[in-house]
């Protein structure tokens, strides 16, 4: 046999939601309502889809490995220097790139977030071969800022911290405030803050960090995006790196020269531009999230509120048996066993038709048991 380092052997691989081609081949129902993945489920603009028809054609050529055209794109957006722009294979590889490139496993060097934290920063690490420490969340589920702070005071060997916001799976978020403490503390230790802002398109709160003026003027900052959640590309992988250009040409060095494919560059672009777009989106996600607090108010369940697309609420049973149960209704939750979580779902914000069937199968469910 050959040997695995004990880094990988206790690795728990990232488990992504059921696809909805494994879904159907388990069940015999002909359309599901796949609520479970935080994807965008109006798909793209037309623009967008046109675009990618067009890109089709040069898809015998290696895409552009600098992505020129979609940094200038971005740059335009985003308001800052192309050179403060990379992109990843959706942010995922954006997260594994940068805890390979900033943290040593020789030197014993950690990467540290909390418990209900996206998992793949736990994920990564440790296919890295690092040590992560997990702080708990606070109780409303949000990331607990003084916990983090104590950590670090704790462990001279931190090396990065992460903070999902909004997170995922619960929803919370950490204000401007406590952010910005954060972020002048690790300024003081020498961390490498990662702030990874997947729903940040969808965020309604208005004391939300407004995190590209930060990386403008702190370098151990890197905010992470994605067009995998609002701008409903998940399938075609891309995720944006904003950070001070060191960091940008360090992780360039690292990353493989073709991990953006030209099908993404391509549509990206129009999927950016289209303003009205999102817009649609934004508003579709906060009138389907007062739909959700209304509907679980009046059926008496549990839930946090969130500044993303989706819903945490508590089944107040075992929630793998109770997704099990959905399944055969045509409905796929997300339960969150990896997260710690025993007993709380996670739901995604459909188009109006789709939250209205998710939540008749759920008063139907309820109203039986
Ligand atoms: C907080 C957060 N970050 C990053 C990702 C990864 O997204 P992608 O790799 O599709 O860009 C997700 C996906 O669910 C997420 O929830």
């Amino acid at each position: 046999m050959l040997k695995v380092s004990k880094h990988i052997q206790d690795l728990k691989a990232y488990k992504p939601g059921m696809s909805l081609e494994s879904i159907k081949n388990k069940h015999n129902l002909s359309k599901f309502y796949k609520l479970s993945s935080n994807e965008n489920l109006a798909g793209c603009s037309n623009e967008v889809k046109k675009v990618l028809v067009k890109a089709i054609e040069s898809a015998h050529f290696y895409p552009d490995p600098q992505c020129t055209k979609l940094k200038q794109n971005f740059s335009d957006f985003y308001k800052i220097k192309t050179d403060y722009l990379s992109f990843g294979n959706g942010s995922n590889e954006i997260i594994d790139i940068l805890i390979r490139t900033y943290c040593n496993p020789i030197e014993g060097e950690k990467v540290l977030t909390s418990q209900g934290a996206f998992i793949a920063y736990k994920v990564c690490a440790q296919a890295a071969r690092l040590e992560v420490k997990q702080c708990p969340l606070n109780k409303n589920l949000g990331f607990d800022i003084d916990a983090i702070k104590k950590a670090i005071n704790e462990d001279a060997k931190i090396k990065i911290v992460f903070i999902a916001n909004p997170n995922n799976p619960t929803g919370t978020y950490v204000s401007k405030d406590e952010l910005l403490s954060l972020v002048l503390f690790c300024k003081d230790k020498n961390i490498l803050l990662i702030i990874d802002e997947a729903y940040n398109e969808f965020v309604t709160a208005t004391d939300f960090p407004k995190t590209l003026d930060w990386v403008k003027t702190y370098n151990h900052v890197a905010v992470i995006r994605t067009l995998s959640k609002a701008y409903a590309l998940a399938g075609l992988r891309l995720g944006v790196l904003i950070a001070n250009p060191e960091i940008i040409s360090y992780f360039d060095k690292v990353r493989n020269p073709f991990n953006v494919n030209s099908l993404v560059q391509a549509g990206a672009s129009a999927a950016i531009k289209n303003t009205d777009y999102l817009k649609q989106i934004y508003e579709n996600n906060k009138q389907g999230l007062s739909f959700f607090y209304k509907s679980f108010d009046s059926l008496k369940i549990d839930y946090t509120k969130s500044q993303a697309n989706f819903i945490l609420f508590d089944c107040k049973q075992d929630a793998q048996d109770f997704c099990k149960q959905l399944l055969t209704k045509a409905l796929v939750l997300r339960p969150l066993l990896p997260y710690g979580f025993k007993t709380q779902v996670r739901m995604t914000v459909g188009p109006m038709e789709q939250n209205q069937k998710a939540v008749k199968i759920l008063q139907d469910y309820f109203n039986k048991a």
